[in-house]
């Protein structure tokens, strides 16, 4: 099929690459021209593993490729030649409130909409406060030629940074929201190599679609704040929620899986989809349904503030004239993505408060040092922690994971270390001298 896919930032790239991948002819479309020319000439301009080769794979002019993948920011282009156009465009959270900003889903659609001169099918991915589809659905008939015959679809997207490729080509499950059996029979057609390696598809209405997005990000949330409110009680109590949430995991209804206590949870999705849910819920006269959603984030950004504590701890009680050395900027590892990163909020509150703060990130240096310009950098592990007083582990990273505390052991000024992500062996850092302290474990 002749897609397009409008808005080529995480979720855009990885769909436009996938869908070529997937056998379509996919004319991806961007307002920034500098995103465009980077993508036409098959460079991705963020860290994802996998996606360059996927890309450089498909786009047309690069040698040994299929050819299937093309950039533009034409919108008469992407109007004469899609029948299915995807849009993938981000929805923010709004300056100063909770609720999320629709504007660039709405120029998308505004954009698109007078080149829609013949039965197609626009089919939005965002993450949308529920109604929105509805209500994209009548301007879009409104503003198009071809009235109604240009049809909307929701189709919301699952994929992890990290993992986007991975996620998108061998998802968990489909959810399109649909209004005709048109509407479903286009999908099917385009999903058809993922829904016959047993996919499981969940045809619905608008609203549910929407809704599926909103309630699988903030179960994800809840259940990760479940564990760090446990973290608080073993913090208080003496017990070890390492221990407490591997015991829990082996109860199948539980599982494991976004049960690692820590610092918690950051990056462009959880957090501002929980408050963009809450601030929908409220339009909508269901805000009391949400209000744990508050406690959610409550107990998320709390982790943060612990930290920072233990830090001023482990620094004997003031930051003045102390030296940090925080390992880890991205919100998680395998991603460069510094938004809402937890391990960026808490080096700049402890720099704030006086300590000489030095980061050090596999990937997201670039992006940390645009968005956190007065902190240090240094370009390896050890180099941040020469002098340290304490180290911070806030991202678990494959390298920190396997450091050798033997070898930080000789730069450091003290053998102390925070592990912010449970990650770490403590037998190990304390048989190698170390004083080790991690969120919710004894000390
Ligand atoms: C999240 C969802 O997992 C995706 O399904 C969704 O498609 C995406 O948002 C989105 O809405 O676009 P992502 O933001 O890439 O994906 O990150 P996650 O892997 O979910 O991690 C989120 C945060 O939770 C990270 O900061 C991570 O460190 C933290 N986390 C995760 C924990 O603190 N503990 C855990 O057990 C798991």
């Amino acid at each position: 099929m002749r897609i397009t896919v409008i808005g080529t930032g995480y979720l855009g790239a990885t769909h436009a690459a996938c869908m070529a991948e997937l056998g379509h002819e996919v004319l991806g479309l961007d307002i920034l021209p500098e995103k465009v020319a980077a993508l036409s000439a098959g460079n991705v301009p963020m860290y994802e593993p996998g996606l360059e080769e996927l890309l450089r794979g498909h786009l047309a002019g690069m040698e040994g490729s299929t050819g299937r993948l093309r950039f533009t920011t034409s919108w008469e282009e992407v109007g004469a030649f899609g029948e299915v156009h995807f849009v993938c465009t981000n929805t923010p959270q709004r300056r100063g409130e909770f609720a999320c900003d629709m504007s660039y889903v709405e120029s998308a659609f505004d954009l698109l909409a007078p080149h829609l001169d013949r039965p197609v099918l626009v089919v939005g991915k965002s993450t949308v406060p529920v109604g929105s589809a509805d209500r994209l659905a009548l301007r879009l008939a409104e503003r198009a030629p071809a009235g109604e015959a240009a049809e909307v679809a929701w189709n919301p997207e699952f994929l992890r940074e990290g993992y986007a490729v991975e996620d998108t080509l061998h998802p968990d499950r489909l959810v399109i929201g649909v209004r005709s059996d048109h509407a479903e029979e286009v999908l099917r057609e385009l999903y058809a190599p993922l829904l016959e390696q047993g996919t499981p598809l969940v045809v619905t209405d608008f609203p549910t679609a929407e809704l599926v997005k909103t309630a699988a990000n903030s179960f994800l949330a809840t259940k990760i704040s479940f564990i760090n409110a446990m973290a608080e009680v073993c913090e208080a109590s003496g017990a070890d929620v390492v221990q407490l949430s591997g015991a829990l995991a082996y109860d199948a209804r539980i599982g494991g899986r976004y049960l690692n206590a820590g610092l918690g949870f950051g990056g462009g999705c959880l957090p501002k989809d929980i408050r963009a849910f809450m601030a929908r819920a409220g339009e909508l006269g269901a805000d009391q349904a949400l209000t744990f959603l508050r406690e959610v984030d409550s107990i998320n950004m709390r982790r943060r503030s612990r930290m920072v504590e233990l830090a001023r701890e482990q620094c004997g009680g003031g930051f003045l004239g102390r030296r940090v050395a925080v390992l880890g900027a991205a919100f998680k590892p395998d991603s460069d993505d510094v938004r809402d990163s937890p391990a960026l909020n808490v080096a700049g509150q402890i720099q704030l408060q006086g300590a000489q703060v030095t980061v050090y990130d596999p990937k997201a240096m670039d992006n940390a040092r645009k968005l956190f310009p007065s902190l240090s950098y240094a370009d390896s592990a050890l180099e941040a922690a020469e002098g340290a007083h304490v180290v911070l582990h806030l991202t678990e990273w494959q390298e920190f994971r396997t450091m050798d505390p033997e070898a930080l052991g000789r730069v450091v000024g003290e053998r102390r270390i925070l592990d912010g992500r449970n990650v770490l062996d403590p037998v190990v850092w304390r048989g190698a001298g170390w004083t080790y302290r991690a969120l919710g474990r004894p000390s």
